[in-house]
């Protein structure tokens, strides 16, 4: 017995079906694309007015499990990345302790089954503890399930280290994602550096510490002939570099979060720590040019960052308060509204920057597209259903988002992971 989804319009990387379909799921499998499917002794569900889309894959997420479970658990995140369209994740390694052995990774994987919700990826540190001093072992981490290795939170500054992370990593066929900031550039900084920053009198993070390090791995990258993926990019000028290094023939790819394509730097203006993230919001400017970097594909990916964090550590003053924010459950609505509606991207297109992409640079097989064969990992979406963000509508154990009271267009109605239903719509 398996699983009868009605009447969907199949939306797929390519284009959007001219007629609805049926889909059968068995065994975690997508078996059958065709007209008028039997019910048989099927479980069936009804998409009739609606699309049906791959999962979205998330490749930038942070669980807080192992050690800060108080903000978040593999178990929560997973049910915020349900009910937000998402049927796979990466999780972060900037945990306690840092996802740097075989054991941590393999703990994550075994909590995100027992939680049976998303599929769940730990991404490895790249260096020990996340010192930048000393390499994981990085054939362990791969063994053990890791796809990809970051030392994300931070850069890795030490170039040395970075270089050899990249070359090991080719070696293996790991995917390294570099969160661009130099540490001492950004130092103090809790806000972009500009105009805004000097107005509120808070210390500002100059683009240059992103785009120092964007140029740097890109360098490396091509003297390597390596692939390196640059995470949550927000600046005109990193668009500009990853463009043109992708003219290159050099082998980076790249991603971008709603936040930084749906607030400037302006939002800082509250003092709302929800606000604070790194990197920091930035300018009108650097936001039209994430756009037409999403547009284009010189952002292949749209990720989120999630980032939860308790009422407690968000109800600090701005300078104390820790960077994140999160948005696994308003990422789509986000989309919608933003990217969509305006006209600068079609469904097919998110499709392929919040599905097909992602799958694509982490080496997923079998996900990202909706076709026979294919991991049975849907999500039904209402493109058109307006709603209002609420902290009591987050399912996330943190409720740190700068979008609250927002009105986003298009939800997730029903999400199939593996075959099986784990978020319906209420
Ligand atoms: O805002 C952020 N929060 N950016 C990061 O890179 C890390 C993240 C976190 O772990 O809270
Ligand atoms: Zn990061």
């Amino acid at each position: 017995m398996g699983l009868l989804i009605k009447n969907a319009v199949i939306v797929n990387p390519d284009k959007i079906a001219a007629k609805p379909q049926d889909i059968l799921c068995v065994d975690g499998k997508i078996n059958k694309i065709a007209a008028g499917i039997a019910a048989e002794n099927h479980d069936v569900v009804d998409a009739k007015g609606k699309k049906i889309l791959p999962g979205f894959i998330d490749m930038h997420v942070h669980l807080r499990q192992p050690g800060r479970e108080d903000k978040e658990t593999i178990e929560t995140g997973s049910r915020a990345a349900a009910k937000g369209g998402f049927t796979s994740i990466f999780c972060m390694p900037n945990t306690q302790p840092v996802i740097d052995n075989a054991m941590v990774v393999e703990f994550i994987i075994r909590e995100a089954k027992r939680a049976g919700l998303c599929n769940v990826y730990p991404v490895g540190a790249i260096s020990k503890g996340q010192h930048d001093q000393e390499l994981t072992d990085m054939a362990e981490l791969k063994e053990a399930g890791c796809l990809a290795i970051s030392d994300d939170g931070k850069s890795v500054l030490n170039s040395r280290l970075f270089r050899l992370a990249m070359e090991y990593a080719k070696m293996l066929d790991l995917l390294v994602i570099e969160h661009c900031q130099d540490p001492l550039l950004s130092a103090g900084g809790v806000m972009n550096e500009g105009e805004v920053s000097t107005r509120l009198g808070l210390k500002g993070d100059p683009a240059i510490a992103e785009t120092v390090i964007v140029a740097r791995d890109i360098e490396i990258a091509r003297y390597l002939d390596a692939r390196v993926h640059l995470a949550h990019m927000s600046l005109e000028r990193s668009v500009e570099l990853i463009r043109w290094a992708k003219v290159q023939g050099i082998k980076v790819t790249a991603e971008a979060c709603p936040h930084h394509f749906a607030l400037t730097d302006e939002a800082c203006a509250s003092f709302e720590t929800g606000t604070k993230v790194n990197p920091p919001l930035r300018s009108k400017e650097d936001i039209e040019a994430i756009k037409a970097g999403i547009a284009d594909g010189t952002i292949d990916c749209i990720v989120t960052d999630h980032a939860p964090h308790t009422k407690e550590d968000k109800e600090l003053g701005f300078d104390d308060a820790p960077f994140g924010l999160i948005g696994l459950e308003t990422a789509l609505g986000l989309v919608i509204k933003e990217l969509v509606k305006p006209g600068i991207i079609d469904l097919p297109k998110m499709v392929d920057r919040m599905s097909t992409s992602p799958a694509r640079v982490t080496g997923l097989k079998n996900k990202g597209t909706i076709k026979e064969g294919f991991d049975a990992d849907l999500v039904i979406i209402d493109e058109h259903k307006e709603w209002t963000v609420t902290t009591a509508g987050f399912v996330s154990k943190s409720k740190n988002s700068p979008f609250v009271g927002w009105k986003l267009v298009g939800e997730a109605q029903l999400t199939v992971c593996g075959g099986n239903v784990v978020f319906r719509a209420a």
